[in-house]
């Protein structure tokens, strides 16, 4: 298995440019499913759990074709053989269960496995479910499989959600495109993504309104058509190389980037002590003088501060003036970077679902592993301002989700490099 190799040194300066969303993607993916005629999304990232969700739509019989060096995924679902989305391919990854809401609304029937457990928590799928029963689905399940049903078609509801969930608003808006009549989706989840799929669906020919807010308007149509549609920037990975600058001193632009993306994260760095600029290609960051300040982090739904954020804020925060309170609302075990980052020198305690991160004037390089995708890159973050080297293994995660991070790391004058297995 490959590994990073990171050497602490100085300030970054440069640009980094930002990919297309890899969560917009995956639900974007998907939707191809909803119609017979094809689908194009441009500005799309090159990254593993694209590869997966392009694996798991070729298993149900679509046409996905990779062009520009995978900029541009071209897909077709005109011809599909199956609608089972088999336990071997969710298990990799839990966006696989964004096909439930299609199939079942294209076909009336879906199988669909359970992803399982994953790294950072349990993460049900009872919110989805309860969804798609809203609609009129009659849903078992069998053998750790979801098998749904909706013979005579889906049909619009007024339901709330208990929680905002991404991923069940993001089926639930898919299934109800085909329903019959009109679906009122209270409580939904407000994530950029999520906007970006509805432009996408209403692209294709969908009656929606209301994204962005807690309240989701569906009004069903017979069929969608094809459209292309360019993926939104990563908020997540724009969010981690905005920490770059932050953690090691310097000022980086990055490209693409948006201050509407990141307000609540942007808002904590500025609170810290980092500056941030709108310019007219992106955001630029610089850290002026000194360590940054302690901030204290609450995770949540959109616009709140994400949790996708929480690891890599952790670094930063291992190097501030004073102490500050992290507090994990969205995942129950999303700390599992704190041991590895204590490796590393850093003064942290956990209880519960909240660290305590109290500053050192100075990280110091070590082994280390990553645990799952942003930890990952919180560790990389680490190692950049840490006393000599750092080796992150299992970079099989980071690989999930940020695309040629080397080089962009390079790019700003980082000192990193990949160590290939033998
Ligand atoms: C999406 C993102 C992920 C991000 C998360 C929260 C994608 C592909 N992934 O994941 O990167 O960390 O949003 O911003 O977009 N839950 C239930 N029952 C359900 C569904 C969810 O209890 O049916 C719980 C989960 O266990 C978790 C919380 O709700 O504790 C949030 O999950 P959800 O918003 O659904 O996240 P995902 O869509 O899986």
């Amino acid at each position: 298995m490959d590994s990073i190799l990171v050497t602490g040194n100085g300030p970054l300066r440069g640009q980094i440019p930002i990919a297309g969303a890899k969560n917009a993607c995956l639900t974007l993916m998907p939707a191809t499913l909803l119609s017979e005629e094809p689908l194009t999304l441009t500005n799309a990232p090159r990254l593993s759990d694209i590869k997966t969700m392009t694996a798991l739509l070729q298993s149900l019989g679509a046409e996905v074709s990779s062009l520009q060096s995978g900029q541009v995924l071209a897909l077709s679902s005109h011809d599909l053989t199956s609608q089972t989305a088999d336990y071997e391919i969710v298990r990799k990854m839990r966006a696989s269960n964004l096909v439930l809401g299609p199939l079942l609304a294209r076909f009336g029937q879906a199988v669909v496995s359970l992803p399982g457990g994953c790294a950072i928590g349990a993460r049900p799928m009872d919110l989805h479910v309860e969804g798609l029963e809203a609609l009129g689905a009659e849903i078992e399940l069998k053998d750790g499989y979801l098998h749904a049903k909706a013979p005579k078609g889906l049909i619009g509801a007024v339901h709330e959600m208990r929680f905002a969930s991404v991923g069940a608003t993001e089926n639930i808006v898919m299934a109800a495109t085909l329903a019959k009549g009109s679906t009122v989706l209270k409580n939904a989840a407000r994530e950029p993504e999520i906007v970006d799929l509805v432009e996408c669906l209403r692209k294709m020919g969908a009656q929606i309104t209301g994204e962005g807010t807690s309240t989701i308007e569906i009004q069903g149509v017979e069929r969608l058509h094809g459209a292309t549609h360019q993926v939104v920037t990563d908020r997540i990975e724009l969010g981690t190389y905005m920490l770059a600058p932050a953690i090691c001193g310097g000022e980086v632009e990055l490209l693409g980037g948006r201050m509407n993306l990141v307000g609540a994260f942007a808002e904590k760095l500025t609170a810290a002590g980092v500056v941030i600029e709108e310019t007219k290609a992106g955001l630029k960051v610089s850290r002026p003088n000194g360590r940054v300040q302690a901030v204290d982090v609450v995770t949540e739904p959109f616009p709140g501060f994400p949790t996708d954020l929480q690891a890599q804020m952790m670094a930063l925060m291992c190097t501030a003036e004073g102490t500050s309170v992290l507090e994990e609302r969205i995942f129950e075990n999303r700390f599992m970077h704190a041991p590895e980052l204590v490796r590393m020198g850093a003064a942290i305690e956990v209880h519960g679902g909240t660290a305590t991160v109290t500053g050192v004037e100075q990280l110091k390089g070590a082994p280390v592993m990553a645990t799952d995708l942003r930890a990952s890159v919180s560790l990389i973050l680490a190692g950049l301002a840490a006393e000599g080297e750092t080796i992150v293994s299992r970079v099989y995660h980071l690989d999930r989700g940020y695309e040629q991070v080397v080089r962009k790391l390079e790019g700003v004058g980082a000192k990193i490099e990949r160590i290939k297995s033998q």
